[in-house]
């Protein structure tokens, strides 16, 4: 039976694991992999705009020898006239082994995955998952921290839009040891569903500050995120919240001396470009642990080894 990624939590911390083990692999020995996808293809189909996403799983794609097609834009598909989802995944499958596929609509990926025979990756699918996201995470947690249990996570910004927070919460909630700080504005904390059904209901210690200079002390990890400005109703409620946190030098002198400050990227003006230059500033390296990640996702859905 086929397999999909659509939620993170449809996988296990045992497949989770496996994943970032293989990654682990790949980066050390890259060469290895080279062509284990020779003759396979990666559609890529993204409704919605992507830098990092779109190109680290194509990058993967060529990196294992496989081919890549797709659409970036849903002006450029057949999506302009008015065909479904499920029509057009349906077409795609006849010329692609696997699709990765981002989408406005929360749910749109599922529509996909129901309707055809070949996996389908979520590559974020409007303010709900982001499944790759929180792998790219995941590994750059456990490469720069050397583990995934005992570890104080601070989430800093839009934590109700963000959907790579609520992925990342459902994701490292379920290791040992974990407790979150979460830092947002009032109209921006966590939704109610992440706060009942993975926090509450599994007893994951948590607390809401609206400081982040009360916060730094204890973290180990600082995930910042961008106030996504695309699922605002109104520009005035943008505006007012945008700048609600900026990570600046100054801000990290309380910090960790080996926090890792991490950003699933783009960013806008939350974290000052001065921080780039600080050690503790991981989030171009999680960059490139994504494509590492996304190789070891193909190879799994492609059922491929070495
Ligand atoms: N992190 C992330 O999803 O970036 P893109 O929107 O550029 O793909």
């Amino acid at each position: 039976m086929k397999k999909d990624l659509i939620d993170i939590r449809d996988y296990s911390m045992e497949e989770i694991n496996e994943l970032i083990a293989l990654a682990g692999r790949i980066i050390k020995n890259p060469e290895a992999y080279a062509d284990v996808c020779r003759g396979k293809k990666l559609a890529t189909l993204f409704y919605e705009a992507s830098t990092r996403t779109r190109l680290s799983f194509e990058a993967a794609m060529l990196d294992l020898g496989g081919s890549i097609l797709g659409f970036s834009e849903a002006t450029s598909s057949s999506a302009a006239k008015g065909e479904s989802v499920a029509d057009t995944a349906k077409t795609v499958q006849c010329f692609a082994d696997i699709i990765a596929m981002r989408h406005p609509k929360e749910g749109a990926p599922q529509v996909a995955a129901n309707k055809v025979n070949i996996p389908v990756i979520n590559a974020g699918d409007g303010g709900h998952n982001h499944p790759t996201q929180t792998l790219t995470d995941l590994l750059t947690i456990h490469m720069e921290k050397g583990r995934l249990d005992t570890l104080t996570v601070g989430c800093c910004g839009d934590l109700k839009f963000g959907r790579t927070v609520h992925s990342l919460i459902a994701a490292m909630s379920r290791y040992e040891n974990v407790r979150f700080v979460l830092i947002s504005p009032e109209e921006l904390v966590i939704p109610e569903h992440v706060r009942t059904e993975i926090l509450d209901n599994h007893n994951v210690p948590y607390k809401e500050l609206r400081s982040l200079d009360a916060a730094m002390p204890e973290l180990d990890i600082l995930y910042m995120t961008r106030v996504q400005r695309e699922r605002f109703f109104n520009e005035a409620d943008y505006v007012r919240l945008k700048d609600s946190y900026i990570l600046a030098p100054d801000k990290l002198f309380s910090a960790k001396p080996d926090l890792a400050i991490l950003h699933p990227l783009p960013r806008v003006n939350e974290i000052s470009v001065a921080v780039d230059d600080d050690p503790r500033a991981c989030y171009f390296k999680q960059v490139a642990y994504g494509k590492f990640i996304r190789m070891a996702l193909i190879m799994k859905l492609l059922g491929v080894s070495i």
